[in-house]
This record gives C-alpha cells, structure tokens and sequence, in this order.
C-alpha cells in the first residue's frame, strides 16, 4: 500500500514529507527550498534560531510556489516565551519569511517548566484565534509533559522530535494519538550519523529496489498521523527522499525496523533537554 502524500489529523490535511532546514544557510537555504518546491515538496519547516527565514523566505519567493499550496512551520526560540517577545519573534519571522501567514508555530524547547510553557501556548493560542497562525505546537516534548500541555491548551496540534530507525517514540505515538496530535519526524536519517548502513536497512532496501534512506523514511512516513522532515543539501537525495512515499514495506519490513528503532540512539541532546522519561 502507498503512503497518502498527507497525514490527517483533526480533519487538517499536513503533506506527509517535508523539506528540512536545520543547519542549511546561505544560498544552500535559498536554492534548497526552491528546488524542494519544484521538485514537489510541498511542507517547509525551519525555525528562528536556524537563523536561516529570510533565505527560505527567498527561495519560497524564487520557487514561484503559491503561499496556498504548501505548508509552512517555523519556531519560536526558548528566550521569547514570555507573551509579548513570543508576538516580536513571530512578527519577525513573517517578515523574514515574506509571509502573510505561517501554518504550524511550534516552541523549540520545553524549557521553564509546565507553567511557563502553558502560559506559551496560550499566547499562541491568540496569534491561532487571530488567523496569523493556523496550528501551534511544540518541540522535544515527552508523552507525560505532551498530556498536561494538551489538558491545558487543547489546540495543541503537534510536538516535533528526533524520530528515527535508531530511536523509537511507542510511548509518545500512544500519547499522541490518543490526543490527535501530529507527531513529526526531525532527523529521520538520524542526522546522517550511520543509521543507513545499518543492517537490516541495507537487507530491505535491496528487497525493495529502493534505498536505505527511503526505507527509513517510508517506515515513519507509513505510520498514522507522523509526519516527516528529511533534509538535504543535494538536489538528488531531496528527490530521492521524497519518492520514499512510493515506497511499499511489507508486514516483515516493518517488523524488522521496529526492531532496530529499540537500539534507542539519541543523536540530539543538549542541555537544556527535558528529561525524556516525563
Ligand atoms: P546531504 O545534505 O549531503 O544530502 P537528517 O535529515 O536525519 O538530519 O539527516 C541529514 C543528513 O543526511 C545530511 O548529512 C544529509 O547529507 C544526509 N542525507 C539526506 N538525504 C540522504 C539520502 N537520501 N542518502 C544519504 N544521505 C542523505
């Protein structure tokens, strides 16, 4: 079975696969989202600490792509939660973007505790009721902290974490579905740090006649309300990448990456992380 080119929760179509921007600059952002829109890409996700919205708001100009036609995700950075920085980071990210709209605004980090990220929310909650947003959302949030968010602020819509064949998210996906909220992918090739050579995938995507990037990518891309945010610098691998949605695993393809997303490899782990048992 193929994968649908959009994953739909609470009755909004999000296109399955999206271009990525974390760590692209300069005109690799520009000529990256240009040709990820020309090629057919049609999700965008970038964030105001990339420090890279104003090229991706160039090569969105560049790509001649209709505002309309494709979805938009930005983030806003842990120092602007307070409410009226949260509306001056926002401001500032339309702008850089050349947007009048953004579709998905998520927090970068669940930093300051419950309290704080609660208060947060509910200024993004203002800038949805607003029309200048359309969903809002988080970052690297656990399953626990996911529910007492959503208690909080039901239009919480979707949490973006590192999701890959190398680290399972089972109690997150629970969590999430059983509060229609969008899980989606970063570093689906965990950040380019081995997981492709990895047996089984290398097995599978020889099976498949596909490659290794795409049978991590149709494995997430497959899965009911994930959504998917490979990157590339290369014009090929982002076309290679998307045309992982005509990927079709079999029952024991699956199988097999369940089994090697228990290896439960953390690529990305700063800090100021939360505790990723809450
Ligand atoms: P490059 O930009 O040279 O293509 P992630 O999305 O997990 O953060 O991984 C990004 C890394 O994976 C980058 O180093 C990128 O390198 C590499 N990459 C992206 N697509 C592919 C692909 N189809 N095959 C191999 N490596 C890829």
């Amino acid at each position: 079975m193929s994968i649908p080119f959009t994953t739909t929760v609470r009755g909004v179509d999000v296109p399955t696969i999206g271009y990525g921007t974390w760590e692209v600059t300069g005109d690799d952002a520009v000529e990256g989202v240009a040709d990820a829109l020309a090629a057919g890409y049609r999700h965008i996700d970038t964030a105001a600490a990339y420090g890279n919205e104003a090229e991706v708001g160039r090569g969105i100009a560049r790509s001649g792509v209709s505002r309309d036609d494709f979805w938009l995700t930005t983030k806003v950075w842990q120092e602007d939660y307070a409410p009226d920085a949260l509306r001056s980071s926002t401001e500032r990210s339309l702008t850089s973007l050349g947007v009048e709209h953004i579709d998905l605004l998520l927090l970068h980090w669940p930093v300051g505790g419950d309290a704080a990220m609660i208060d947060a929310l509910g200024a993004l909650r203002d800038l949805r009721s607003a029309g200048t947003i359309r969903e809002l959302g988080v970052c690297n949030t656990p399953a626990s902290m996911l529910g007492r968010l959503v208690d909080a602020v039901p239009e919480l819509f979707a949490d973006q974490v590192e999701y890959h064949a190398h680290l399972g998210q089972d109690p997150l996906l629970a969590e999430a579905r059983k509060r229609e909220v969008m899980v989606t992918a970063y570093s689906p090739l965990a950040n380019g740090k081995g997981l492709i050579d990895a047996e089984p995938l290398r097995e599978v995507a020889a099976q498949r006649d596909a490659t290794p990037a795409q049978v991590v990518i149709a494995w997430l891309a497959r899965q009911q309300g994930v959504s998917v945010l490979p990157r590339s610098t290369n014009p090929d691998r982002r076309r290679e990448n998307l045309a992982a949605l005509e990927v079709d695993l079999t029952t024991d393809d699956v199988a097999a990456l369940d089994a090697l997303s228990l290896t439960g490899k953390r690529y990305i782990d700063p800090p100021f992380a939360p505790d990723w048992t809450d």
